[in-house]
């Protein structure tokens, strides 16, 4: 069989890699709740938006519902395993931030919705909108605020995130992400360019 030759495998959500993050929330009586979302996108950049995709049942709905607020925490190698957690129980049947060791602190530019203190970089996000595509709702969110680790910050005040390890999912499995092959446009870079980045 030659590398090339197709095999028709039906229809199905098979876009791959897509992120793995951690959508925190609360609610209006200040109970806090972790969900893992693979369905999350940059859909806008300017303003900067985000959509996140979540079904009907989750808890993480009725607070989005509630308080129009959610985070999205980037997750890392050392919070891979709480990432996982946190998509395979519910909040409504037990408390994730103490059961994965998490701390909640505050977001910026929000009024409701927590951070997780653990996370490298955590995007707080106001809703916009919410459509009803069939089996999940979609939320389009505008972000309003973003905290980062000090240590992913060069000396020029810029934002190294490849330092952050971060993990990607790809077809129903965690990868942390490797070696760097290339950078915006490095197609097109010289041989000079190339050798600095890349090494
Ligand atoms: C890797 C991974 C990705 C997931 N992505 C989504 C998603 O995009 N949307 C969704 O509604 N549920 C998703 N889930 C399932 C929810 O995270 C899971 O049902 C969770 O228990 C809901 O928590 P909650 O009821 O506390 O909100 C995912 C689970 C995992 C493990």
């Amino acid at each position: 069989m030659a590398k090339h030759d197709k095999t028709d495998i039906g229809i199905s959500t098979l876009l791959n890699p897509v992120p793995a993050v951690m959508i925190s929330t609360s609610n209006k009586n200040g109970e806090n709740n972790i969900c893992t979302v693979a369905w999350a996108g940059t859909v806008n950049s300017e303003p900067p938006m985000v959509s996140i995709s979540l079904r009907s049942s989750r808890l993480t709905h009725d607070y989005v519902d509630e308080t129009g607020e959610f985070v999205i925490n980037l997750v890392n190698k050392s919070l891979a395993k709480p990432c996982d957690r946190c998509g395979v129980r519910s909040g409504r049947d037990e408390d994730k931030f103490r059961t994965c060791g998490l701390t909640p602190v505050k977001a910026k530019g929000l009024d409701y919705a927590v951070a997780i203190k653990e996370s490298p970089v955590s995007l707080s996000c106001k809703v916009v909108s919410r459509q009803e595509l069939g089996s999940h709702d979609m939320y389009i969110a505008e972000i309003v605020g973003i905290t980062a680790d000090s240590y992913l910050m060069d000396d020029n005040g810029r934002l190294c995130l490849d330092k952050a390890k971060l993990v990607a999912y790809n077809h129903g499995e965690y990868f942390l992400l490797g070696e760097k092959i290339g950078f915006f446009g490095y197609s097109l870079a010289s041989e000079d360019i190339i050798r600095r980045r890349l090494g």
